[in-house]
C-alpha cells in the first residue's frame, strides 16, 4: 500500500507540474470564437442590443407592454447589455435570467453613467481637472469604480473627453476642459483609476471613452448641435484625448449624437473604421449614445430605421443603446445581403471579449455580492477620497487684502445666498446614484469647522420648483425679495461670505445657456450687499465659467469652488480656513462677457493679430480680446516667483528647466507650466500650447528646480493628413503659473 501511495503522489507531481500555462490555456479570443460558432445570427445581434432598465425586478416580472417583450428577450438571448440598473439585487435577478433561462447563458454587461462617483460623489469632472493632480484623479475613478462594482455595475460610460472651448455648453462641466495635452493626461487617469491594473477584479469596471467625436464643438454651444470642424482641429485638438483613453486600454469608446462635417459620428465610417479601428487599431467595441442610431432618421441620414441600423453596423457602431432597431432589422439586412454577416461577427466578438475580459464568464454573478456592497459604498474610504478630492479641486481667483484663510473664532459673519445652504446643488449633474440633499453644505462646513457667528440669509430665491434631472431649472426671475433682509444681515457683520452660482442642474447634458452670467437676481444680490458691507468672500458654485467682470472689479475675494460632490462644504470650509492651501488652476478659460465665447488660451494668432491704430486689426470695438481669467490660472495663500529659465536641447527633445521660490508666508502647491510655440510651421499652430507640467509643494522660503522634459512627439503636430510631424525651426518655450503670466525662451530645432 505505502508503495502505491508513493507512486501515486509521484505521479500527481509530475501531472502538476505539466499543467498548462496561461499562454497555453485557450485565450479569450479563442473562448470568443468557440462561443460564436455555436451563435445563432439572433443571439449574435442579440450581444449588439442593450436595453435601460425596465422594471423593477424586485417585484415580479413585468406582465405585458413592452417591459414584457424586453424580459422575454433577455431570456432568448437577445440582449446583450443594460443600464440604469443598480444594486447587486436587482443586478443578480436580470443576470440569473439572461444565464440561466436562456440558451447559451451569455452574461449580460452591465452600463451606468459614474461620471463623478456612484453613491459618494465627488467634484465635478471639470472641478477635478482643476487639481492638475493626476494621481488625485485616478484615484478618485478608483474609488468610483470600487463603490459602482460592489453595486453591482461592471462598465461605466467615462471619461468623457470631449474638448470644449465654449461655457454655454451644458457639458462643459463633464470633461477636462479646453486643452488637449490636459484632456490627454487626465483621460489616461480616469481610464486607468477605473478600469486599474486588472479588469478581472471586482473592484474595476470598464471604462468608455466619450463622445466619440467633436461633440464639444457643437454650433453655438447648443447641445447636440452641428459640429463642423477643420481636419487641423480634429487631429490636433478634439482626436488625442481619444487616443490617449485607447493608449491608456479604455475597452470601449461610446459615439456621439452630433454630426460632425455633415456626416453623424454614429454612421461614420471615416471615425469609426478608418481610424478608430482600422488607423488605431481598437479592439474594443463601440457603443452607439442613447438612441442615436435612430437619430440619424432626423438629422436626415438615413430614410428609416432599417437604413439607420445598416449605415451604423457598416460605420462600426457596435452595441445599439435603446434604438432597438438592431434586433428589429439586423437579421433581415444580413438575410438580403445589405449588411455582411462578417460585421455582426465582429461586433459580438468585440462585446464577447470584453465580458471575458471582467470575468463575466467565469462567474456572472461576482459582482453580486450584497455583503460587499454594505461594507464599500459610502464608507470612510470613500468619504475621505471625496473630500480630498474637493479639496485640490477648489481654485483661489481673488485674495486682495488677504481676507482669507478666515480666522476660525470670534468673528461675526453673515453668509448669504441659497447655494450656502442647499445640500443638493454640491452634488452637480450627473450625481449617479447618490441621494439628494446629501451633500454637506456650505453653511454646515462653517459651522463644524469654526466657532464664528453666522447669521444665514438666503438674499434670493435662484429656483422655483422641483429640481429635476429632465427638466430645466425654474430660474426665479420675478421675485427678489430676500434682499433687504440680506443687506441687513451684511450690514453689521465683519465678513460676508455669498454663495452664488448656479444649481446643480444647470449645466450637463441638456442644459446649455445662452446667457452666463449669475442666473436671476444674484448679481443684484451682491451689488446690494456690497454697497453696505465691501467684506466679501465669494463663492462660487457652477459647473461652466461665468462671466464675472463686474465681481471681478469690485469684490476682493473669489473663490471658484464648482459642484465639489458630497464634501462640499467641509472642503470650502478647510480652504477659507486655511486648513488647506488651494492649489488648484482652471482647465478653461473664463471670459469676461459670454460674447467672446468661443475664447481659449491656444488660439491662432491670425493674419491681423494687432493691436494697431486703426481698427484693421482682430478684435472687438466694444470688448477686450482678454479673458477675465486664463487658462492655468489660479492663487495661493502664498506666492511663487519663477526664475532661471533654461531650454537645452536633449537627446530626443528639449530640457526645460526654471527655479520656482516660495517667496511668501505658507507652505504652498504650485502646477508649473510649461507652453510651447512652434513659430512657423506647414500647418498654423496656436500662440501657445501646453505641452508638459509639474505640481509639487514647497515650504515658505523654500526654492526647487523644476525640470520639464519634452519629446520631439511634443514639438510636433498632426498635419491635414493625420500624420504626426516636426519641423525644425524657431520654438517658443514658455513657463509659468498660467498661460499668461510666462517667461520666454526662444530656441532654434534641427
Ligand atoms: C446620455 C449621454 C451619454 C450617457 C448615455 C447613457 O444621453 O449622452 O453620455 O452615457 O445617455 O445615460
Amino acid at each position: 500500500m505505502q508503495r502505491q501511495y508513493a507512486f501515486f503522489i509521484l505521479l500527481l507531481s509530475i501531472l502538476i507540474s505539466c499543467k498548462p500555462t496561461m499562454s497555453q490555456m485557450s485565450s479569450i479570443d479563442d473562448k470568443v470564437d468557440q462561443l460564436l460558432q455555436k451563435m445563432t445570427l439572433e443571439e449574435k445581434i442579440g450581444q449588439m442590443n442593450q436595453y435601460s432598465s425596465f422594471y423593477d425586478i424586485t417585484g415580479p416580472a413585468p406582465k405585458d407592454g413592452s417591459a414584457k417583450t424586453r424580459y422575454d428577450q433577455v431570456k432568448s438571448g437577445q440582449v446583450g447589455s443594460m443600464l440604469n440598473v443598480l444594486g447587486t439585487e436587482q443586478i443578480r435577478k436580470l443576470q440569473q435570467i439572461a444565464v440561466e433561462e436562456s440558451r447559451l447563458g451569455i452574461p449580460l454587461i452591465f452600463g451606468y453613467d459614474v461620471i463623478h462617483g456612484y453613491k459618494t460623489l465627488t467634484p465635478i469632472p471639470l472641478a477635478e481637472t482643476a487639481s492638475w493632480d493626476l494621481e488625485a484623479i485616478e484615484m478618485s475613478a478608483r474609488n468610483a469604480a470600487k463603490e459602482a462594482a460592489a453595486a453591482g455595475i461592471n462598465w461605466t460610460f467615462a471619461p468623457m473627453v470631449d474638448i470644449s472651448r465654449d461655457a454655454r455648453w451644458g457639458r462643459v462641466m463633464e470633461g477636462a476642459g479646453e486643452d488637449t495635452y490636459l484632456g490627454c493626461r487626465v483621460a489616461e487617469a480616469r481610464v486607468r483609476g477605473f478600469q486599474g491594473d486588472d479588469l478581472n477584479s471586482t473592484s474595476s469596471i470598464a471604462a468608455t471613452a466619450k463622445h466619440f467625436a467633436g461633440y464639444g464643438f457643437a454650433e453655438s454651444g447648443k447641445d447636440y448641435n452641428t459640429a463642423d470642424v477643420g481636419l487641423s482641429t480634429l487631429y490636433n485638438v478634439i482626436l488625442p484625448p481619444f487616443k490617449a483613453a485607447m493608449d491608456a486600454g479604455v475597452r470601449t469608446f461610446m459615439n456621439s449624437f452630433n454630426e460632425l462635417n455633415g456626416i453623424p459620428a454614429t454612421g461614420d465610417v471615416f471615425l469609426q473604421r478608418d481610424i478608430l479601428k482600422g488607423e488605431w487599431g481598437f479592439d474594443g467595441f463601440v457603443v452607439s449614445d442613447w438612441g442615436s442610431i435612430t437619430e440619424m432618421q432626423d438629422h436626415g441620414y438615413a430614410a428609416n430605421g432599417r437604413e439607420a441600423s445598416k449605415l451604423a453596423a457598416i460605420a462600426g457602431s457596435d452595441m445599439d443603446m435603446e434604438s432597438s432597431l438592431y434586433v428589429e432589422h439586423l437579421k433581415d439586412l444580413v438575410e438580403s445581403g445589405d449588411v455582411d454577416e462578417t460585421l455582426i461577427n465582429d461586433a459580438a466578438r468585440r462585446i464577447l471579449k470584453v465580458k471575458y475580459e471582467l470575468g463575466l464568464f467565469d462567474d456572472p454573478y461576482k459582482y453580486c455580492d450584497a455583503s460587499r456592497e454594505k461594507s464599500i459604498i459610502g464608507n470612510d474610504e470613500m468619504l475621505a477620497g471625496s473630500l480630498e478630492m474637493a479639496l485640490k479641486s477648489i481654485v483661489l481667483l481673488k485674495n486682495e487684502n488677504g481676507v482669507l484663510p478666515l480666522a476660525k473664532s470670534g468673528k461675526n459673519i453673515a453668509v448669504i445666498g441659497q447655494l450656502a445652504n442647499d445640500k443638493n446643488s454640491p452634488l452637480g449633474n450627473w450625481r449617479g446614484h447618490v441621494d439628494a440633499n446629501t451633500a454637506i453644505s456650505v453653511l454646515e462646513g462653517l459651522q463644524s469647522h469654526s466657532t464664528n457667528t453666522y447669521t444665514y440669509e438666503q438674499g434670493v430665491k435662484l429656483f422655483d420648483g422641483e429640481e429635476s434631472f429632465i427638466r430645466h431649472i425654474n430660474v426665479n426671475t420675478t421675485d427678489d425679495s430676500g434682499i433687504d433682509e440680506a443687506v441687513a444681515a451684511a450690514k453689521g457683520s465683519d465678513v460676508v461670505i455669498m454663495v452664488l452660482g448656479e444649481h446643480g442642474y444647470m449645466s450637463g447634458e441638456g442644459r446649455s445657456r445662452a446667457n452666463i452670467n449669475l442666473p436671476g437676481f444674484q448679481q443684484e444680490l451682491l451689488e446690494r450687499v456690497h454697497s453696505v458691507n465691501e467684506n466679501i468672500i465669494l463663492v462660487l458654485m457652477n459647473g461652466r465659467p461665468l462671466a464675472l467682470d463686474w465681481a471681478d472689479k469690485n469684490i476682493n475675494t473669489i473663490v471658484e469652488a464648482w459642484h465639489l460632490g458630497s464634501r462640499s462644504g467641509d472642503a470650502i470650509a478647510q480652504v477659507l480656513f486655511g486648513d488647506y492651501n488651494p492649489s488648484g488652476k482652471l482647465p478653461v478659460t473664463f471670459p469676461r462677457d459670454v460674447n467672446q465665447v468661443p475664447l481659449y488660451y491656444n488660439y491662432k494668432n491670425t493674419g491681423r493679430p494687432g493691436p494697431i491704430e486703426m481698427v484693421f486689426w482682430s478684435h472687438y470695438s466694444d470688448q477686450s480680446n482678454d479673458p477675465l481669467y486664463p487658462f492655468g490660472y489660479g492663487l495661493s495663500y502664498t506666492t511663487f516667483e519663477y526664475s532661471n529659465l533654461n531650454v537645452a536641447e536633449s537627446s530626443d527633445g528639449l530640457r526645460v528647466s526654471v527655479t520656482l521660490s516660495n517667496t511668501g508666508k505658507y507652505t504652498g502647491e504650485e502646477v508649473v507650466q510649461c507652453y510651447i510655440r512652434d513659430k512657423f510651421a506647414s500647418v498654423t499652430r496656436p500662440v501657445k500650447e501646453l505641452k508638459g507640467f509639474k505640481k509639487l509643494g514647497l515650504e515658505a522660503g523654500e526654492s526647487q528646480e523644476v525640470v520639464i522634459n519634452l519629446s520631439k512627439a511634443d514639438l510636433s503636430f498632426y498635419n491635414n493628413q493625420g500624420k504626426l510631424i516636426f519641423e525644425p525651426g524657431e520654438f517658443e518655450i514658455m513657463v509659468g503659473g498660467n498661460s499668461a503670466d510666462v517667461l520666454v525662451e526662444t530656441i532654434e530645432m534641427k
